[in-house]
């Protein structure tokens, strides 16, 4: 899968693409991810990305010219089997980013991710050359970059080879339900014991603790998440029969 990722500010993104899983992914040929700065589309002497509000008002607004040559240069550039990328702006006016966006967004062949900054983008670009905006949250950053390292991050794990499946399948989120809790040696630590089932040996008997760890956490924490997945009919009878004993029913 290949990430385009266009920004005024390329440099932020050293670091969390260059370390840990993200940077295997991309020595394994998993992912390939290009940054190209919006500035070197300016065509003025000063390469100006950035100037103040037609109406008045706070702050500058990315400029339509530079933007929109640097979209286009970059989706020019086709990749097999991706001939037209969707393009993505980072916005706090977006949908907002879930699991469920991020699996889907890892069947795609390449993602071209637009950096918003200032007080936001010539809205001209928005309905030309923006095929979607996303928001990875309910407060305001200073700028796209942050969010669009978050999208990469989550969508690139996704992608086949990145990681190994098991990981993928019984993590939080990914079947609506949060993950049981883990434990490593030693069996007791600062007089905690690991719970004894976990050494027991009975792989059965591990799966069903876990399940039920993975239900009770998920009541306790998060009750709109698991009155979502119920209504998916993601509950097994015995999911809700664990449920019921707890005291929760589905509406
Ligand atoms: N840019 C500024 N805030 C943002 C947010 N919450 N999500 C995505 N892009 C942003």
């Amino acid at each position: 899968m290949q990430f385009d990722i266009l920004t005024l500010f390329p440099d932020m993104f050293t670091g969390p693409l260059t370390e840990s899983i993200l940077r295997r992914a991309q020595q394994a040929g998993r992912i390939t991810i290009h940054l190209h700065n919006i500035r070197d589309y300016a065509t003025d002497r000063h390469r100006t990305a950035d100037d103040t509000p037609y109406g008045g008002g706070a702050g500058m607004v990315m400029k339509a010219v530079p933007l929109a040559a640097a979209i286009r240069a970059v989706t020019a550039n086709p990749v097999p089997d991706a001939p037209v990328p969707q393009v993505i702006l980072l916005s706090p006016d977006g949908e907002l980013f879930t699991q469920a966006m991020a699996e889907e967004l890892a069947q795609q062949r390449r993602l071209v991710l637009v950096c918003g900054h200032y007080e936001g983008i010539d809205e001209r670009i928005r309905t030309k050359l923006i095929h979607r905006e996303i928001s990875i949250g309910n407060y305001v950053l200073t700028g796209g970059e942050l969010a669009a390292m978050v999208l990469v991050d989550a969508v690139a794990r996704l992608v086949p080879g990145v990681l190994d499946a098991a990981s993928i399948t019984e993590e939080s989120h990914s079947d609506g339900l949060l993950e049981y809790p883990h434990y490593t040696r030693p069996a007791v630590w600062e007089e905690q014991p690991v719970p004894p089932v976990l050494l027991s040996g009975h792989h059965g008997e591990v799966a069903a603790w876990r399940r039920r760890q993975r239900l009770r956490r998920t009541l306790e924490r998060r009750p709109d998440l698991l009155a979502h997945t119920a209504a998916q009919g993601l509950l097994t009878p015995a999911d809700l029969a664990f449920l019921a004993d707890l005291g929760w029913t589905p509406d």
